[in-house]
């Protein structure tokens, strides 16, 4: 593995029965590059990307994080290794507030050393709390209930809960999916902020609001990869623009 590979995908396959959703596809993602993974409809995104966060076992193939094989592992696993996703909305506690939606992602981090002294431990955990609200820009909504926040906000709440646990590496899926423009520029601001700290992996289906910010784009069509490279290459690149044609690739 070349030194500054993070996550490597070595000709993954997941089958749904005889379904092949993803075929063999052998990806390297460098440490601290924005990445997206694109393609049309049904191409295979979402399943490679739950076969990243390890919501699924690849039927064959390896994903390799910091030089080891980690497909097939539990859950809590990856967490441990500082792999995050962004939580699915029914993830957030509709009734409580912002902050205790925060509070409580930070709180399953932090609370397992600090056992003998609780109430450091909650100052602690309340200070890292707010510190993530500054960063996706909803300390102004720290004392609303959850369920009354926008369906934007709810996404950059899930992103909150998903930092609450320190990740070296974060997966978002469609990140901007049923929001407003304004709504979809803030996310991407969000998003553009956060990988400079961190490695950021996102699905999205908008090429053209990918292209300006990511690195590197990967792109999936029936389950195969049809082109990697920076965004230059993969917008010239005919086989892409081929694939795209007929669809308004924004
Ligand atoms: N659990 C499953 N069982 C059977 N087939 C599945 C399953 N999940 C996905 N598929 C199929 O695999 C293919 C790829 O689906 P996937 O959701 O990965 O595509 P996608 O690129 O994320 O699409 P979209 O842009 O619509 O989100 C589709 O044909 C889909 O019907
Ligand atoms: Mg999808």
């Amino acid at each position: 593995m070349n030194s500054d590979t993070f996550l490597e995908t070595k000709a993954v396959t997941k089958k749904f029965g005889d379904f092949t959703a993803v075929r063999d596809v052998s990806v390297k993602f460098k440490r601290g590059e924005l990445t997206a993974i694109i393609g049309p409809n049904g191409a295979g995104k979402s399943t490679y990307f739950n076969l990243l966060t390890g919501a699924f076992t690849p039927t064959s193939g390896e994903i390799v994080f910091n030089g080891i094989d980690i497909a097939g592992q539990p859950q809590h696993r990856y967490t441990h290794l500082g792999i995050a996703k962004s939580f699915q909305i029914t993830t957030v506690f509709p009734y409580l507030s912002v902050f205790e939606n925060v509070r409580l992602a930070a709180q399953a981090r932090v609370v397992t050393f600090d056992l003998f002294r609780p109430r450091t431990a909650y100052r602690e955990v309340s200070e890292k709390a707010d510190e993530i609200l500054r960063r996706v820009n909803l300390i102004g909504q720290r004392e609303r209930i959850a369920a009354k926040l926008s369906h934007g906000e709810q996404r950059s709440l899930e992103i909150g809960m998903a930092l609450a646990a320190d990740p070296t590496l974060l997966l978002l899926d469609e990140p901007t999916a049923g929001m407003s423009p304004e709504e979809t520029r803030d996310m991407i601001d969000l998003i553009v902020t956060l990988s400079a700290d961190r490695t950021v992996i996102l699905v999205e289906h908008k090429m053209k609001l990918v292209m300006s910010i990511c690195k590197k784009i990967i792109v999936l069509h029936q389950g195969g990869l049809l082109a990697e490279g920076a965004p230059d290459d993969v917008r010239h690149n005919d086989t892409v623009k081929r694939v795209y044609l007929g669809q308004k690739a924004v």
